[in-house]
């Protein structure tokens, strides 16, 4: 399954770009910039990552981020990402970053995006990799921060499709941030949230709702209400779903018992997705791979899971039915 799986063309559409800092490029760059990491070597970093929950991971990724500096910076990270992609049969990539994270310690708004944006436009015509810029915002901060982050991406239109909402969710629910969502609406933008990781359900009612969301970001606590259930099946909101870092963020406590299988039998568009895989232990194939005993190692239900994420992307309708078509011929050709 696992050849299969790295030859099945597939999008990703959760994946956060500071979380695909590898610690051995966090220490080359450190290096770069004359910076000290409080950990002794990529070991000990590695050691560092053991998660009980969101938040133990989120205070070791913002002192990741310290390191990245310069546009080159987020150039080499998300080249390193696009090179590991595209052999992995990556086709279109929709990206997370967290502007709020670097202009919050003095690095512009437009180093971050321009670097970002550079090489995902080198591998959009080396590798052929399509691809959008989410900025998310944090949503520790208040609304009035994210109101001035979305104030400068108005001039970045051409380079960002949408906005997203992540960091700590427990306490900070949709809610806190209706009206600056609305105003990205209004700008255009495509609204996506993380809602229902560690959060109530209630926070997935209130990102369909109140953000008017266009995909949920996880979405695991909707297994607890049947109601809700129906309705995402009914709507087909896609969900972005990251098996390993469910498990590894202990929002399931073990791979057999993640409700991948129940997300789909209650009808849902599910995606697979890998979040931050240089914390998590996995790009996306491996994300697959940890799922496909679940799904009875049936081609067809990979195959089908692969498709959901062309469908649930912001492109054209013609991009999603080409996609998808390369999809089906790879079935039939691997069947
Ligand atoms: N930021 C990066 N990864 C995240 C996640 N899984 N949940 C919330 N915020 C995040
Ligand atoms: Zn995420």
């Amino acid at each position: 399954m696992k050849s299969f799986i790295a030859g099945l063309p597939k999008a990703e559409l959760h994946l956060h770009i500071e979380g695909t800092f590898e610690p051995e490029l966090m220490f080359k760059l450190a290096e770069r910039n004359g910076i000290t990491l409080p950990y002794e070597s990529v070991e000990a970093l590695h050691k560092a990552y053991d998660f009980n929950q969101l938040q133990d991971f989120l205070d070791i990724y913002y002192q990741g981020m310290n390191v990245l500096q310069t546009e080159q910076d987020f150039y080499d990270l998300t080249w390193a990402y696009l090179e590991k992609v595209n052999a992995e049969n990556v086709r279109h990539v929709e990206i997370f970053f967290d502007p709020q994270g670097h202009v919050d310690r003095g690095v512009a708004f437009e180093t971050a995006l321009n670097g970002i944006h550079s090489a995902l436009q080198a591998g959009q015509d080396k590798f052929g990799i399509t691809f959008g810029i989410i900025m998310c915002f944090l949503r520790h901060l208040d609304e009035d921060d994210a109101f001035k982050t979305l104030e400068s991406a108005l001039a970045h239109k051409d380079k960002i499709i949408g906005v997203g909402l992540d960091s700590s969710e427990m306490g900070h629910p949709p809610s806190k941030f209706q009206g600056v969502f609305a105003k990205a609406r209004e700008e255009g933008f495509h609204i996506v949230a993380h809602a229902g990781e560690e959060g109530p359900a209630e926070y997935i009612y209130e990102a369909l709702d109140l953000l008017k969301v266009e995909r949920i970001d996880h979405g695991n606590t909707s297994m607890r209400d049947p109601a809700l259930l129906k309705r995402l099946s009914d709507e087909q909101m896609p969900l972005t779903v990251c098996p390993l870092s469910n498990t590894k963020l202990c929002v399931v406590d073990d791979m057999k018992n993640h409700p991948l299988p129940n997300m789909l039998a209650a009808g849902l568009k599910v995606t697979i997705n890998s979040d931050d895989p240089a914390y998590f232990g996995g790009y996306l194939n491996a994300n697959y791979e940890a799922i496909s005993d679940l799904i009875n190692n049936d081609k067809e239900n990979l195959a089908q899971l692969a498709k959901n994420s062309f469908d649930a992307a912001f492109i054209s309708v013609a991009e999603k039915q080409r996609l998808n078509a390369d999809v089906d011929s790879y079935l039939a050709k691997n069947s």
